[in-house]
């Protein structure tokens, strides 16, 4: 049985890739370590939060002692770590907790993984930690890191302490640097969930300038199939770059949310831009295609319809969150926009 923490398991990412492991991997038993932030919700997990391979602890992965007893308790020897505070617009609001979670967060459970001689501590990054590309090029496992918002920066150097630890330690580890992801249970903060609901609800769709931006966007189910290749198939210390090759600019895909909701292109409403926003972002994925022989299997344009049908058919879970502090959220970032 393989004994694995996975830290953040209940917001988007984490919550798709531990429904998948439950119900694919008999042979996987998960703690699973969620402070809860806004961005985190039991309501994500389903029936799986009751799962006989699943536990959940409340906690935050700062704390030491937390991580120290879970280790022992549950004798764990895989760590997934995807707790993070993960929204740029945030990190330009309030940096502090990205450099508390992302960065001291990620130190902590290295520090209780380092004597243990775990199998493996899976750190779960991005492709963001290269900064930004002109019109042509893909970033590549050798792309120099270059940050430019603090949620980058401490994603960066996040990995650069996973590293540190396996040049220094030994720790058996590897890093994955994903594309943006959408799909089921992402957090309406991000543009995709952002758009489909304020098209839902005959709002604005506000976009950043002009709109001309690039991303290269991958279907969260496709992101968690290749974690899990990286976790059982990848030699320790191997850096992954994933992405769905599925280059788009903002303006192509919330036409699109309009067009498959039947919504008037007049939502669009063009707002001031983002300071510092990086340009493009297009990942080059012939590593772990060659040497894991991993590939997405969801088109950007079923992955969108797919998305838009669950938000469709989700419309609590969306109520749900979007009450209380999104509204403040909100307010705060497109009032006067
Ligand atoms: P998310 O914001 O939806 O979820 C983050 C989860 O971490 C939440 O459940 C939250 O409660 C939890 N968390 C936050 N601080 C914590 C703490 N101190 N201790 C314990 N739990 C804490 O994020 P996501 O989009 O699911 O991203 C997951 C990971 O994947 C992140 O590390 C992110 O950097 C990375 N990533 C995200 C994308 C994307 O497009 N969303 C792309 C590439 C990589
Ligand atoms: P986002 O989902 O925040 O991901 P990231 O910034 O990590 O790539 O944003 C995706 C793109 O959409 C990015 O270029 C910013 C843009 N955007 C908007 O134009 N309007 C919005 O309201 C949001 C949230 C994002």
């Amino acid at each position: 049985m393989r004994r694995l923490l996975v830290t953040g398991g209940a917001g988007f990412i984490g919550s798709n890739f531990v429904r998948m492991v439950l119900s694919q991997h008999r042979d996987a038993f998960i703690v699973n370590l969620d402070k809860l932030t806004y961005a985190g919700n039991l309501e994500n997990l389903g029936e799986y939060l009751k799962h006989p391979n699943h536990k959940f602890i409340h906690g935050d992965i700062c704390d030491g002692a937390l991580i120290k007893k879970i280790f022992d308790e549950y004798k764990v020897d895989t760590v997934l770590n995807f707790a993070a505070e993960s929204h740029v617009d945030r990190s330009i609001l309030g940096p502090k907790v990205f450099i508390e979670t992302n960065i001291t967060g990620t130190l902590t459970l290295l520090e209780a993984a380092r004597n243990r001689n775990i199998h493996r501590f899976v750190q779960i990054s991005t492709d963001e930690v290269y900064g930004s590309l002109g019109a042509d090029g893909k970033f590549t496992e050798d792309t120099p890191v270059n940050p430019s918002s603090p949620y980058s920066a401490s994603k960066a150097a996040a990995d650069h302490l996973v590293k540190a630890f396996g040049h220094t330690w030994g720790l058996k580890y590897n890093i994955t640097r994903c594309s943006n992801n959408y799909g089921p249970y992402q957090f309406p903060e991000k543009m995709i969930p952002l758009m489909i609901n304020n098209a839902m609800n005959n709002k604005e769709l506000p976009i950043y300038g002009d709109g001309l931006y690039v991303r290269d966007w991958l279907y969260v189910y496709d992101h968690c199939t290749a974690i899990w290749k990286v976790l059982t198939e990848a030699a320790a210390s191997e850096l992954y770059n994933i992405g769905g090759g599925g280059e788009k600019t903002n303006l192509e895909v919330v036409e699109a949310i309009l067009q498959r909701l039947g919504k008037p292109k007049s939502l669009i409403k063009h707002v001031t831009d983002r300071p510092g926003h990086d340009r493009r972002y297009a990942t080059d994925t012939t590593k772990i295609t060659k040497k894991l022989n991993w590939h997405p299997t969801v088109s950007f344009e079923e992955g969108l319809g797919k998305t838009i049908d669950w938000y469709l058919e989700n419309k609590q879970w969306l109520a749900n969150v979007v009450s209380g502090e999104y509204q403040r959220y909100y307010h705060s970032m497109y009032a006067d926009r």
